[in-house]
């Protein structure tokens, strides 16, 4: 493990293009559970006899917003009641370290921004609990917190339409900015990407990965169990995110 932690830091130490990209498993050492694998929020029903997947989607929220908002309520809780851990400080250092390096993040907890991840260099591809809007009128509302403090679901003060969060829902299109933002910086090409806590079920997490590998680039992961692109990356440092980042984190020089 050590030899392959060195191997990934004299990597990250050589480049100036980095990309980490983190998933649930970074925030899981937060107390925030993950989707997939292991008390994973997707491995059964709800207790309204729904899978997860249906209940938190765009057409449930439009036709039954009080059963979509009794689930984003129990995330949007357990966003708030948790706190970054120092694997998302550990990558907001890197990224001070390196000034060319981008979090591609598809955690909707706000984590990275609250550990000091500059704004600029973060790509939030799967929305955020915050700020919310109302569906009617658009108009921006009060927080999260307070709405979880009156009835669900929430409404808008202007116009009584119901607020949602910025969060991308299934059935529901990735944000065009994020998307924009990414593939502009895709083009430009990364040396090194880094996966930290994700199963990478998504295309648009594996294609950075693969792009960067073809273009003879160094790609990594960080997880405990093996994923879909386990057997494409350079190195597996099999150990969980907190631990294995703070290490990582200790070989890179601070100037
Ligand atoms: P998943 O739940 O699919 O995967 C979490 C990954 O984290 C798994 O591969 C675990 O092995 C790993 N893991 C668990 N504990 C860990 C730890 N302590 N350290 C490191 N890794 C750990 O989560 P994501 O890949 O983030 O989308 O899922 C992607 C998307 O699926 C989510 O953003 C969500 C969901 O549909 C939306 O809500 C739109």
């Amino acid at each position: 493990m050590d030899q392959a932690i060195a191997r990934v830091a004299r990597a990250i130490e050589c480049a100036e293009r980095i990309l980490v990209i983190s998933g649930a498993g970074l925030s899981a050492e937060s107390g925030l559970p993950t989707y997939r694998g292991i008390g994973g929020l997707y491995n059964g029903f709800t207790e309204d006899g729904l899978p997860i997947e249906q209940v938190l989607s765009g057409p449930v929220l439009r036709s039954q917003p009080a059963l979509c908002w009794k689930y984003l309520a129990e995330l949007g809780r357990a966003c708030l009641g948790a706190q970054p851990n120092a694997g998302h400080l550990a990558i907001a250092e890197l990224q001070r370290r390196k000034p060319q390096c981008w979090v591609l993040t598809q955690n909707i907890d706000g984590f990275h921004q609250r550990a000091g991840s500059p704004e600029e260099r973060l790509i939030c591809i799967h929305g955020a609990m915050q700020p919310l809007y109302c569906q009617s009128c658009a108009a921006e509302s009060e927080t999260l917190e307070a709405a979880l403090r009156g009835g669900l679901p929430p409404r808008c003060q202007a116009c009584g339409g119901i607020l949602r969060p910025p969060v991308v829902l299934f059935e529901e299109m990735l944000p065009e900015a994020a998307l924009e933002q990414l593939y502009s910086e895709l083009g430009k090409g990364f040396e090194v990407v880094l996966l930290v806590g994700t199963s990478a079920s998504f295309p648009y997490i594996a294609e950075p990965v693969l792009r960067t590998r073809q273009a003879g680039g160094f790609t990594a992961e960080i997880n405990p169990d093996l994923t879909l692109l386990s057997h494409s990356v350079d190195v597996r440092l099999a150990g969980r995110a907190l631990d294995v980042l703070v290490n990582l984190l200790s070989h890179i020089s601070s100037h």
